[in-house]
């Protein structure tokens, strides 16, 4: 019997269908599923057939791919989109070498964000959130992580995690929401981190109770929270039934990324300063390293995270933007996968892997997300290119062709 579908891809040049069982780990990431010549068969918002040309396929409606790649969406792991107004006036701060902790201790960097989402009313961060959000669709981002981390009091948390549930309803691109209100000491509480940490803990019920988050993060670094403090607080985070991920070992090697491990969180997201033992516990626990080569590449420093030695011992690694307004103001993770194979030193093959089914593992989505499979959800890239291995080599525009999101189109 013929199938009919709702929309067929065909002349596809090369389709990467990233079907794996699990995250792809260590050397297994240089695996990568190319069809060459393939059509894909949408129907119902999912995938309904993968095949060859000659494939006996009827279809409502059908776009010639003429000859280019097709990949799943783009997962982007790690990003905190709710956030109010900008820090342009910064760059001529860096240009004079004031580092970025320097610029938080001294009142600016998060707690200059922080001012500005305290005074944003919901509808103005939704509505800017929107707009990063739609730009990161138009760059092949089906899926976004989105992090809280603004408001450092109970009020302003609870309003960015409601504006980030408000999205994850009503935008297209899927979110998955994470509470980091542990992002920075607030200047109330510059003297008393520990009962800071505890008045966000006492969020967490309400945070359960109106589903507003799934992951818990926090931000260990110098001058923030030290590792004892991290690691009492997201056990009692974990203890409640949230997932964990970590700001670890980003500016200062403090030994964030072991105690990732220990606690089995999630993922472990910079680790620029992962140490070699860091690095061992990661590949033990299974822990997704989440790398954020953006956020190295736009403070200006020359030591990125050491991804060949992450891969070579056995972890699962993956990207993201990191998208903020201080550290990574980008959402374009096309940029990430050029910035991965020019610092990182990852293959192509690797960064397919570690910006779809890598990525959708770390937010907890590795069963939807990131794979082009039978039945499962269309979200799918058209891209301007030959082959993958053209994505991350021309780097910094947009190689967008179409975007479909649950067989939808929805950029063209
Ligand atoms: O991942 N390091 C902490 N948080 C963000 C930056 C946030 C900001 O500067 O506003 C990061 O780099
Ligand atoms: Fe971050």
């Amino acid at each position: 019997m013929t199938l009919h579908v709702d929309l067929l891809l065909k002349n596809i040049g090369q389709l990467l269908p990233m079907r794996s069982a699990g995250p792809r780990t260590g050397v297994a990431m240089q695996e990568l599923e190319v069809l060459e010549g393939a059509v894909l068969g949408i129907k119902d918002g999912k995938i309904a057939f993968i095949g060859t040309k000659d494939s006996e396929i009827t279809a409502s409606e059908v776009i010639d791919c003429k000859g280019r790649l097709v990949t799943p969406g783009l997962v982007d792991p790690h990003t905190h989109v709710v956030f109010g107004g900008s820090r342009e006036h910064e760059m001529a701060l860096k240009q004079q070498g004031v580092p970025y902790l320097e610029i938080l201790k001294q009142g600016g960097g998060i707690l200059s964000t922080v001012e500005a989402t305290r005074k944003a009313s919901m509808e103005q961060l939704y509505d800017k959130a929107s707009f990063h959000l739609d730009r990161m669709l138009t760059y092949g981002t089906t899926t976004v992580e989105a992090k809280s981390g603004y408001g450092l009091d109970k009020e302003t948390e609870l309003k960015q995690l409601r504006v980030a549930k408000e999205l994850q309803q009503n935008h297209q691109i899927d979110l998955v929401s994470t509470f980091l209100g542990a992002h920075a000491i607030p200047k109330t509480h510059k003297d008393n981190p520990e009962l800071f940490l505890e008045e966000m803990l006492d969020l967490l019920d309400e945070i359960k109770k109106e589903h507003l988050a799934e992951f818990v993060d926090i931000f260990t670094e110098t001058g923030v929270f030290t590792v004892e403090q991290s690691r009492k607080y997201l056990q009692k985070a974990k203890d409640k039934g949230f997932e964990l991920k970590i700001h670890a070992d980003e500016i200062d090697p403090l030994g964030g990324t072991e105690m990732a491990a220990s606690l089995e969180a999630r993922s472990a997201d910079h680790l620029v300063g992962a140490s070699d033992e860091g690095i061992r516990k990661l590949a033990e626990t299974g822990t997704i390293a989440v790398l954020l080569p953006g956020t190295t590449f736009y403070l200006g420093k020359s030591t990125f995270a050491r991804a060949r030695e992450m891969i070579e011992q056995g972890v699962t690694v993956s990207l993201a933007t990191d998208f903020n307004p201080g550290s990574s103001p980008t959402e374009n993770l096309q940029l990430i996968m050029s910035i991965a194979a020019l610092y990182l030193k990852m293959s192509p093959e690797e960064i397919w892997n570690a910006v779809t089914i890598n990525a959708a593992y770390a937010i907890g989505r590795g069963q939807e997300a990131g794979q082009l499979d039978l039945g499962r959800k269309a979200d799918v890239v058209i891209w301007d290119a030959p082959n993958y291995l053209y994505i991350p080599y021309h780097y910094g525009v947009n190689h967008v062709n179409t975007v479909i999101k649950n067989g939808k189109v929805v950029v063209e």
